[in-house]
């Protein structure tokens, strides 16, 4: 690993306590200059590293550059080496290179025990659901998790659900709250979408059973979003991105080993913006139809009554379109 990779990966690991040159120095076997010459070159890429020589260096959580290295330092000691993570920093879409990686030769074992990450700054064709693009800006966390798993294909899908919760709660861990969900899978905060997920399967050829499922998470951060675009989503703000990953990944690695219990339920519940609110959807002939959102069961389906027959319906995480009134 490059020195400069290994003094970020150090200091991210410091959680913002100052350490000084020559201690990093001693501790990654190299001369204090070229710890100086790493950090120089950290922050003539934009990473906000406060101190210096004698004072020692420490990482200012506004000044996060998203890497592999960081993230794995951000994950805990037991997940560490488990994952295959790969980063770019620029991408056409995470879910469409974990495809790619798939298609290889070597693709099912690339995915390594826990599942494989890939995560990038900026997206150039970001793809969203019901075949719409996802303006994925410079600055944003865009990242994909693939897995391999035999559950049936519906409860495989599912996984879409905790994703929701593991970034609403990874959310939390870097300080911002009040995350709440809009079924199936946006994230809201504020009355506005800051995370969108798409999840896709690819089922192996040889066999029906085995498949991968692919997660790809978009949050949007600091970067300006399009005009359309902002008076409906909104960006986190300046978080730590590698941290927020790290707890992303952590979680889904987690929730996809409970996939056939979904124990993230009570969590997405407790977060679901949905039950209670009047919404419309549109039904399989293209009609527009207005409901009110009752709960979600336990199989992640929204349960809304229709305004006009006052039948209850099973909304499940198909390719429905709900709107909030
Ligand atoms: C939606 O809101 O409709 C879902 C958006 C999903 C966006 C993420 S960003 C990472 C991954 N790569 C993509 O092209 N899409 C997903």
């Amino acid at each position: 690993m490059p020195l400069k990779d290994q003094v970020l990966a150090y200091l991210v690991g410091r959680h913002g306590e100052p350490v000084s040159g020559q201690a990093m120095a001693a501790k990654l076997g190299v001369s204090r200059t070229a710890v100086w010459k790493a950090v120089k070159s950290l922050r003539e890429d934009g990473c906000v590293i406060e101190g210096g020589t004698n004072r020692g260096y420490s990482l200012s959580q506004a000044g996060d550059i998203l890497s592999a290295e960081a993230v794995r330092s951000a994950l805990p000691e037991e997940l560490r080496n488990i994952f295959s993570v790969v980063y770019l920093p620029k991408t056409d879409s995470t879910n469409n290179e974990a495809k790619r990686r798939l298609a290889a030769p070597d693709g099912p074992e690339i995915i390594g025990a826990g599942g494989l990450f890939i995560f990038t700054d900026c997206q150039t064709a970001g793809r969203g659901r019901l075949g719409r693009s996802f303006a994925s800006p410079v600055g944003g966390l865009y990242m994909t998790y693939v897995f391999n798993t035999s559950s049936p294909l519906a409860k495989a899908v599912s996984i879409t659900s905790a994703a929701a919760v593991a970034v609403a709660e990874s959310l939390e861990d870097v300080g911002i709250s009040d995350a709440g969900i809009k079924w199936v899978n946006d994230v809201y905060i504020d009355g506005r979408k800051v995370c969108g997920i798409l999840t896709e399967a690819v089922t192996g050829l040889d066999s029906g059973e085995n498949r991968s499922i692919i997660v790809g998470i978009g949050i949007n951060c600091s970067g300006s979003l399009p005009g359309e675009l902002s008076d409906i989503a909104a960006g986190i703000g300046n978080v730590d991105r590698n941290a927020l990953a790290a707890g992303i990944m952590s979680r889904l690695y987690r929730y996809s080993s409970e996939i056939d219990d979904r124990t993230w339920m009570a969590g997405y519940r407790r977060r679901s913006l949905m039950p209670g609110r009047d919404i419309w959807y549109f039904g399989r002939s293209g009609e527009k139809i207005s409901a009110r959102a009752l709960y979600i069961d336990d199989s992640g389906a929204l349960v809304v009554r229709r305004d006009d027959t006052g039948e209850e319906v099973i909304l499940s995480t198909g390719e429905v379109s709900v709107r909030i009134k």
